[in-house]
């Protein structure tokens, strides 16, 4: 399982020290939120912190774009550091365009669904993309409640790949208590914003994921 701590709930004044702070519990990635405060009701950073945060750590960028018109900003946001960049599939009328933009500007290409959007808008793009991310909140905000159906999406996203090496990741709510369930139904990736950041101890927080995520396979 890798753990993506998504910085949207960490001290925007102090990000260099929360980032510290979290890299002490050995998450793979770093998630950061992109919003564009159209795509979502809320705005958050852009490029030239990730640029910031890219000189501040080696974890690689898990970059979520909650933007419009994404494919205005994939080469921007690639060479600002994102190692993957994730696109709505709700916001891409040509999503297949997309994620071969993505890929060639040097990424990883990933392809997020919201709550209500069927798993069946990726069948077609199943080559083009290298991570698929569950939204199990309507995205937007952190801390917001985990929405249940998520673990049978999860199932479908995973019966829908099969053999394809793609990431399952989960985005909105990921704590302690659903960590288990979703590993069970197939996640490889869990994205916790309030979970490691609203605790005094985000390194232990990313632990004690990780440790929940495993304990349902022994
Ligand atoms: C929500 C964002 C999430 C958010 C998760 O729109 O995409 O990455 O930071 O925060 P929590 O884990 O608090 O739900
Ligand atoms: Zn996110």
């Amino acid at each position: 399982m890798k753990i993506s701590p998504s910085i949207l709930s960490a001290d925007f004044a102090a990000l260099g020290d929360a980032i510290s702070r979290v890299e002490a519990g050995a998450p793979e990635w770093l998630h950061v939120d992109v919003m564009d405060g159209h795509f979502v009701p809320n705005l958050t950073i852009g490029p030239p912190v990730i640029e910031a945060i890219k000189k501040r750590t080696r974890l690689p960028l898990d970059v979520h774009l909650m933007i419009e018109e994404p494919e205005r900003w994939v080469e921007t946001y690639a060479q600002a550091g994102a190692n993957l960049i994730t696109v709505h599939a709700e916001a891409c009328v040509h999503l297949q365009r997309v994620l071969t933009q993505i890929r060639e500007a040097g990424a990883q290409a990933g392809v997020a669904l919201n709550p209500s959007t069927s798993p069946g808008a990726l069948e077609f793009v199943l080559d083009s993309l290298d991570l698929v991310l569950v939204m199990s909140v309507n995205p937007g905000f952190g801390g917001q409640k985990f929405i249940a159906t998520t673990y049978e999406k999860v199932r479908q996203v995973k019966a829908l790949l099969g053999a394809k090496p793609a990431e399952v990741s989960v985005d909105g709510g990921v704590n302690d208590k659903n960590a288990g369930a979703l590993a069970a139904a197939g996640a490889t990736v869990l994205v916790a914003g309030s979970a490691v950041f609203a605790t005094p101890d985000p390194a232990a927080a990313v632990r004690s994921l990780r440790r929940h995520a495993s304990e349902v396979f022994k």
